[in-house]
């Protein structure tokens, strides 16, 4: 298998570019942007800009992918809001002009996409429940999604949520929490074994419900889907519970062997990272996975599952068996 993955020094990608080429041995290669990894060991790398429509479509034809993952994004609200054609091209252009790579190549798209789809009233959406994005962010994700779906052969949409994990290419990642869930447990544990207290917020206006996943099985699912020829359409990449803020980081202090009194619930610091209330967030993005489970087979862990493999990577710094 030969496998170009865009983002992929980014956080999900870091596993998406590890569970492929070093668990299963595919052909990996990266397009990088500002950030260039140390290391490459397993996979081949070089300097390109996304945005750049024909630079990107002689590097995807000289690659000669079977198959394409797009996990870049433009991960910045503020850029989002304030330049929204620049926002646009870097979310549904990258993906049209990655479809037509595809097309080109005989591969298949897949685009990593994300819970914050759906409004936050929609708990336990499954495959084929309608999205109906409340921020930007979301409306970008969701016209990426039909762009792929729509413009490449053979597609399929890999929705992600409340992902925690290792970035297995940088050392320096954010440890802060924000109005969704990504280093949310990362950001607890950091705190926790520290000895420091961790406030967890609870607010109306902040993502507070949804199903946690952990990134290298986020990116084993996407594996699945790679190497079934004929696995399209809409998947849910993402553990089988889902929980609160609170609950969630209860579970990660057992996990992880910490003092649970160091916990209090808080209302979000608005300061912090993630901007709390300059746009709407969705409250309950649980998702449900009857689709993914049925086309692939595939049973998803529960939530203290993922969080002691989590732990096992972070003690080992490996990745472990499927
Ligand atoms: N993290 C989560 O909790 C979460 C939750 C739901 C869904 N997702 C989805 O997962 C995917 C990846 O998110 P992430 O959190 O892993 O993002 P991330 O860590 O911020 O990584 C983004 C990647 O995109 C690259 N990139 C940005 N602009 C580029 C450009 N113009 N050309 C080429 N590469 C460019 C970045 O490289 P440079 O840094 O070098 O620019 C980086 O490698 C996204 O589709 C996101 O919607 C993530």
């Amino acid at each position: 298998m030969r496998a170009y993955v865009s983002g992929g020094t980014g956080f999900v990608g870091s596993n998406i570019v590890k569970v492929f080429a070093e668990r299963h041995g595919a052909a990996v290669h990266c397009p990088v942007h500002r950030f260039v990894p140390a290391d490459e060991g397993s996979f081949t790398t070089e300097r390109l800009d996304l945005l750049d429509r024909d630079a990107v479509l002689a590097s995807v034809a000289a690659f000669g992918p079977d198959v394409i993952v797009h996990s870049m994004i433009l991960n910045d609200f503020a850029a989002m809001y304030n330049d929204r054609d620049l926002a646009w091209r870097s979310f549904v252009g990258t993906t049209e002009t990655l479809a037509q790579a595809a097309d080109a190549a005989g591969a298949k798209l897949i685009l990593v996409s994300t819970d914050w789809v759906f409004d936050g009233t929609q708990a336990g959406a499954d495959e084929d429940t309608p999205p109906n994005p409340v921020n930007y962010y979301g409306v970008l994700k969701m016209a990426s999604e039909q762009a792929a779906l729509r413009s490449a052969p053979r597609a399929a949409v890999a929705r992600v949520s409340a992902v925690s994990g290792m970035h297995w290419m940088r050392q320096s990642t954010p440890r802060v929490q924000d109005g969704g869930f990504g280093y949310f447990v990362t950001s607890i544990v950091d705190a926790l074994e520290a000895g420091r207290p961790f406030g967890v917020w609870e607010a109306d206006n902040i993502n507070m419900v949804a199903s946690p996943s952990l990134a290298s099985e986020c990116a084993e699912v996407m594996w699945r889907i790679a190497a079934d020829f004929d696995a399209g359409g809409v998947f849910h990449c993402c553990g089988a519970e889902s929980a609160g803020r609170m609950e969630l980081a209860r579970l990660a202090c057992e996990v992880f062997d910490l003092d649970p009194a160091l916990l209090s619930v808080t209302a979000p610091d608005t300061a912090a990272a993630g901007a709390v209330g300059e746009f709407p967030i969705p409250y309950d993005t649980s998702l449900t996975v009857r689709r993914t489970t049925e086309l692939l087979g595939y049973e998803p862990p529960g939530i203290r599952e993922l969080l002691i493999r989590f732990r096992q990577q972070r003690n080992t710094g490996d990745l472990l068996a499927a």
